[in-house]
Parts: structure tokens; C-alpha cells; sequence
């Protein structure tokens, strides 16, 4: 699969601004500020597709990138406490409008920053994935920021602190050093190809 030609497609703010689900897509989920659009842009060795920003709470809408055979989905990130009741329940509206269409997903990235432990909500969302019986791996970000004593230890607890799914695959990843990149590509290459094989 391509990802050298990815292109922005559309930004939905409500869920009846979702474009149809007729391509398989792969879907970024994660906390504000975890990396999500960086992890996109590296992806598609883009500097600045998906906005960037060190201010949370940045990217408030779905934003869909088109590849060949493809769709990336950027979700808004969550938990960030200083967005209003009113933008959180706009957020819900849409990403549950999201979840609950008839869409062809291929994947789910979870980001979860690898120099903490799992959040509330990244806890929740990944109950939410495996409830909905939604295929998906966790990518742990900002890998640049460990040390090699530090990324042992946070290796260690993650898996730990994932341990209750079986078989879940975590990939440390860095949108700095480009760790994890090849291997995402590939996996992302294979289910969009083939979405069954992650089951
Ligand atoms: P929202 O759109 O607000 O949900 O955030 P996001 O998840 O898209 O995060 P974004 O990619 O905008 O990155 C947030 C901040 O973290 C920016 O300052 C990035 O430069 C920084 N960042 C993202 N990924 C990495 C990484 O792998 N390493 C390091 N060192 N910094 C990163
Ligand atoms: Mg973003």
C-alpha cells in the first residue's frame, strides 16, 4: 500500500457530515496532545497534513486522508479538561455517530503515551473497542522521550497494564526518531488489504 500519496479528504464537526464507509479505514484514537496527527503526518512522511499542535484539543473534528485503497481516520483527541460541556457532547455525538455506522474498519490505533500509565479514558476507550468487538493495536508514543532504563521499565508496566487482552499488540513509536513507522506501515498494509486477518 501507498502512503506517500495521502491527501486530505474532509473534516466532519457532526456525524451526519461522515462520508460513507466504502473504503476500509484505520482510525487514531487518543488523548489530546498524545501524538495522533504527527503519528499520521510520519506516516504519510508529511510534514504538516494533519495539523500539529502543542496546544490540546487541537483537532476537533473527524479528519479523514485518503490513500489508494484507504481511508486514515483522525479522531479528536479526549480528555483534555478545559473544553467546554458543550464541546464534549458535540465530541460524543460524533464519535459515537462514528462508532455506530455501517463503516468498513480495518483497524484501530490506539495511541497511548508511553512515558505514563494508561489514563481513565484511554482504560475506557480500549473497553469500548473490545466491547464493540473493534479490531486494534496500541501504539505507545513519544518512545524519544525514554531513556533505555526508563523504556524497559514502561515496556514492563504497559504490559502489565494491558494484560487482561490477550494477544494485544503494543508498538513503541516515535514521530521523532521514526521508531515504529515500518511497522505500523506494514500492519496497516495488511489489514487494509485484508481486513479480516487481525480479526
Ligand atoms: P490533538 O489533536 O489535540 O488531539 O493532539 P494530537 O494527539 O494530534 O497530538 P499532536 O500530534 O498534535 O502532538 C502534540 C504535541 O506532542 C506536539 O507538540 C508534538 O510535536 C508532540 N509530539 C507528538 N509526537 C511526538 C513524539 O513521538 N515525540 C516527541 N518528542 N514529541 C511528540
Ligand atoms: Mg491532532
Amino acid at each position: 500500500m501507498r502512503f506517500d500519496n495521502g491527501v486530505f479528504e474532509l473534516a466532519a464537526g457532526r456525524s451526519g457530515q461522515l462520508p460513507a464507509g466504502d473504503l476500509p479505514e484505520i482510525v487514531f484514537s487518543g488523548k489530546s496532545n498524545v501524538g495522533k496527527s504527527s503519528l499520521i503526518n510520519k506516516l504519510l512522511n508529511r510534514k504538516n497534513l494533519a495539523r500539529v499542535s502543542a496546544t490540546p484539543g487541537k483537532t476537533a473534528t473527524i479528519n479523514f486522508y485518503r490513500l489508494d485503497q484507504a481511508r486514515l481516520v483522525d479522531l479528536p483527541g479526549y480528555g483534555y479538561a478545559k473544553v467546554s460541556l458543550a464541546e464534549k457532547k458535540r465530541w460524543a455525538e460524533l464519535v459515537e455517530g462514528y462508532f455506530q455506522q455501517e463503516r468498513n474498519l480495518a483497524l484501530v490505533v490506539q495511541l497511548v503515551d508511553m512515558r505514563h500509565p494508561p489514563t481513565k479514558d484511554d482504560l475506557h476507550m480500549i473497553e469500548f473497542l473490545c466491547d464493540g468487538g473493534f479490531p486494534f493495536l496500541v501504539a505507545l508514543t513519544k518512545s524519544d522521550k525514554l531513556n533505555q532504563t526508563e523504556r524497559r521499565q514502561r515496556l514492563a508496566a504497559l504490559e502489565e497494564a494491558f494484560s487482561d487482552y490477550e494477544g494485544l499488540r503494543l508498538i513503541p513509536f516515535s514521530s521523532v526518531t521514526g521508531e515504529g513507522v515500518e511497522e505500523l506501515r506494514g500492519i496497516l498494509s495488511s489489514v487494509a488489504e485484508e481486513p479480516e486477518e487481525l480479526g
